[in-house]
């Protein structure tokens, strides 16, 4: 039953003997991380049958959206698995306004700070769809008094790792140690994950894209231009067709785009002027970033990489681009395009266009 295939944790073993000072406190963490999703993946397959359908009774999270049962039961496993074994020092979530920090008082030595959406995609939840779950691992900085918020406002160049669950037809654990991004698969008979994705690499050029267009009356010009010659196809500037999918839940489309290629984009637009995009910093884009770049690809804000971003807020949003390296090195160049440059023949978006400004 197991071949030649090694488990997750023998995963872990062989990558701490490249550190011999290690402690284990790193595997233990990332160990802790991946029962808490065996353990969601459970419930994720009994569907309705589990009662985790619907709205949780108390309502709205911290991010002004509706809180399904399965985030709060998502939340609570991830607190649940993580708190024990006095490793990490401090988990934000999502699902928390205030982040959870270890008592002082009471000899808390973790060394790591987790970051975590537990339930990606949660609209999917209830349709039966592929959904997820998404971390961050950054070090406690070394500033000698107790742990704060504010220690987690590091950019995600700084992460020690970051990975995700993808509760799909298969559940599947991808996971970088910052040596390339590798797919392993819950085998449900052993309860164990497999290694079967060696070293994913994220193909530089693709014809695939992943955007909402009801959002695009919202987009800013270079995401129109970007788009519309996608649309354009083989008649168009970039001369060849091009596909669409999504998925909305970001984890799933990273998963494609890890194993096929494609460009994902949630781009800044002006649908809420008080936010700067749709998806969370620190706990959605770092860890995806992380994942894509470990994998050969990029991920940006559109502008610039997404993980030099020195994070304001613990649950920032920001616009996100992130796949195929010369597809998001293109957008970003439509950005760096001064307004005069800009200026294209935009007919998809003009007064006969499929797209047409409504706003
Ligand atoms: O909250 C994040 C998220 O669910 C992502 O996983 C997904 O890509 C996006 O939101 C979906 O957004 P929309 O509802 O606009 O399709």
């Amino acid at each position: 039953m197991l071949d030649q295939t090694m488990t997750l944790t023998q995963y872990l073993i062989e990558e701490r003997r490249r550190f011999p000072q290690a402690s284990g406190q790193f595997n233990s963490v990332i160990l802790a991380i991946a029962l808490a999703c065996k353990a969601l993946s459970r419930k994720v397959a009994y569907g309705a049958l589990a009662g985790l359908h619907g709205d949780a009774a108390d309502g709205v999270n911290v991010q002004g959206e509706v809180a399904q049962k399965l985030d709060v039961l998502g939340n609570d496993t991830f607190l649940h698995c993580l708190r024990w074994g006095d490793n990490v020092r401090g988990m934000l979530s999502e699902e928390m306004q205030d982040p959870w920090l270890a008592d002082p008082g009471n000899g808390a030595g973790g060394d790591y700070l987790l970051a975590f959406d537990p339930l990606d995609g949660s609209t999917n939840i209830d349709v039966n769809m592929s959904i997820g779950s998404v971390f961050s691992l950054l070090r406690v900085p070394d500033s000698g008094r107790p742990t704060r918020v504010e220690d987690f406002l590091q950019p995600g160049s700084k992460q020690v790792a970051a990975g995700y669950a993808l509760y799909g037809p298969a559940t599947m654990f991808v996971l970088t140690v910052g040596r390339g991004t590798h797919g392993f698969t819950l085998n449900p008979e052993l309860g164990e994950f497999l290694l079967t994705h060696p070293d994913l690499r994220v193909p530089e050029e693709t014809q695939e894209f992943a955007i909402n267009a009801s959002n695009s009356r919202f987009w800013e010009p270079p995401i129109r231009r970007y788009v519309e010659e996608c649309l354009q196809g083989r008649n168009g500037p970039r001369e060849k067709d091009f596909n669409m999918r999504w998925i909305a839940s970001m984890v799933a489309d990273a998963h494609r785009i890890l194993t096929r290629g494609g460009v994902f984009l949630y781009p800044r637009d002006t649908k809420d002027p008080s936010q700067a995009g749709r998806l969370r910093l620190l706990y959605e884009c770092n860890p995806i970033g992380m994942l894509i770049e470990q994998a050969g690809g990029r991920a940006s804000t559109g502008e610039a990489p997404i993980l030099q971003v020195t994070p304001a807020a613990p649950h920032q949003r920001i616009g996100f681009v992130f796949g195929s390296r010369r597809e998001v090195e293109r957008i970003e160049r439509y950005h760096a395009e001064k307004p005069e440059e800009r200026e294209h023949d935009t007919p998809l978006f003009n007064m006969r266009g499929l797209f047409r400004s409504i706003a």
